[in-house]
């Protein structure tokens, strides 16, 4: 299996019922060279669910399976897997802290047992030549100083790991919900760049409340890459420009329109094969977010693409219908 080089400098983070291959293939159409990630998909489902959790679109490329587990056996034959289907690289979630995660102890708890992830990514390297990463906080509960995320990192990287995605922010296990674990511990990106100091050899990006472009040129003055999520999910016409702005590719900006355009054959073999409209519009609601009439848009895809038999005239007259807001 060939492992093609992949360009780390912007990426969108994996977001459970987000990210999945409908959202990335219209990320896809708006930049070639950002990194996309998978939704966390657990060992468990993969080596005995019943659907394929592994189905994505060649065009998602470069591609980056975000898995949940700390069974180092389980995980090594999800890998193996996964690479045998062509993902980019395999990464290690230890930063998820929702209750079900943890009873299945893995995701952020994790943390606290560095030798345990060693030995998940010792047996994910043994079996793939792809890159085994791993998406991690700056601590958890009263674990947060920087010595704890030190011995972590040092311990991981010992078992051969050189790419971290941190999420600027610890997480407390108990007592916040996910969401609330993605708000209310307090960013410390200055931690972060110290980290990318004392490891210089290390690949590190940092996630996080990143909401521009600007911010991410920023980063990257003390990083090696930025990992976007909840912005580029509901604002995602930022990702237009990110090829051109942080990536050096000198090409035109899509417009709003022609993203738009691209997607409709998408969107038409989809539902030829079955498949329902809102599978695929409710992640594109967001795409004139800003413009005049995007409320109208927002509210006509909301309203409508739900129904029964709905089709590709849904998105067409929703965007009709912004038009006449412009003229009124
Ligand atoms: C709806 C949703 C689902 C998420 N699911 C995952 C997940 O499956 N795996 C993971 O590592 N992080 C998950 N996250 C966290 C994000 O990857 C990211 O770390 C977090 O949102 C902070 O980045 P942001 O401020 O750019 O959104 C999720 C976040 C959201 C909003």
């Amino acid at each position: 299996m060939s492992v093609r080089p992949i360009n780390r400098t912007f990426s969108i983070a994996p977001m459970l019922d987000w990210t999945d291959r409908h959202y990335r293939y219209f990320a896809r159409l708006m930049s070639s060279q950002t990194l996309l990630y998978t939704e966390m998909v657990t060992t468990g489902a993969i080596l005995h669910g019943r659907g394929d959790y592994l189905a994505y679109n060649q065009e998602e490329h470069p591609l980056a399976l975000q898995l949940g587990g700390s069974n180092p056996v389980d995980l090594a034959a999800c890998a193996k897997l996964a690479a045998e289907r062509g993902y980019d690289e395999i990464n290690l979630n230890v930063g998820c802290p929702s209750d079900r995660v943890q009873n299945g102890r893995f995701g952020a708890c994790l943390m606290a047992e560095p030798e345990l992830v060693a030995e998940c990514v010792t047996a994910m390297k043994q079996v793939v030549d792809i890159p085994v990463t791993v998406k991690t906080r700056i601590g958890i509960d009263e674990q947060d100083s920087y010595e704890f995320l030190t011995q972590f990192i040092d311990t991981v990287k010992a078992a051969g790991c050189e790419e971290f995605i941190i999420h600027a922010r610890k997480a407390w296990l108990q007592g916040l919900s996910p969401k609330e674990n993605r708000e209310i511990p307090p960013l410390d990106y200055e931690r972060v760049y110290q980290l990318k100091r004392d490891y210089p050899e290390l690949n590190i990006s940092i996630n996080g409340g990143v909401k521009t472009l600007e911010e991410c040129q920023t980063h990257l003055q003390h990083l090696d890459g930025v990992m976007v999520g909840r912005e580029a999910y509901q604002n995602p016409y930022i990702l237009a420009e990110v090829d051109q702005k942080l990536c050096g590719i000198d090409a035109p900006v899509m417009s709003r329109d022609a993203v738009l355009e691209k997607l409709l054959p998408y969107i038409e073999k989809h539902l030829q094969q079955g498949g329902r409209l809102n599978h695929i519009s409710r992640h594109i609601i967001g795409l004139f977010q800003g413009e005049v009439g995007s409320r109208v848009w927002r509210r006509y895809i909301s309203e409508n693409a739900h129904k029964q038999g709905a089709g590709i005239e849904v998105i067409t007259q929703a965007r009709a219908e912004m038009d006449s807001v412009v003229s009124l």
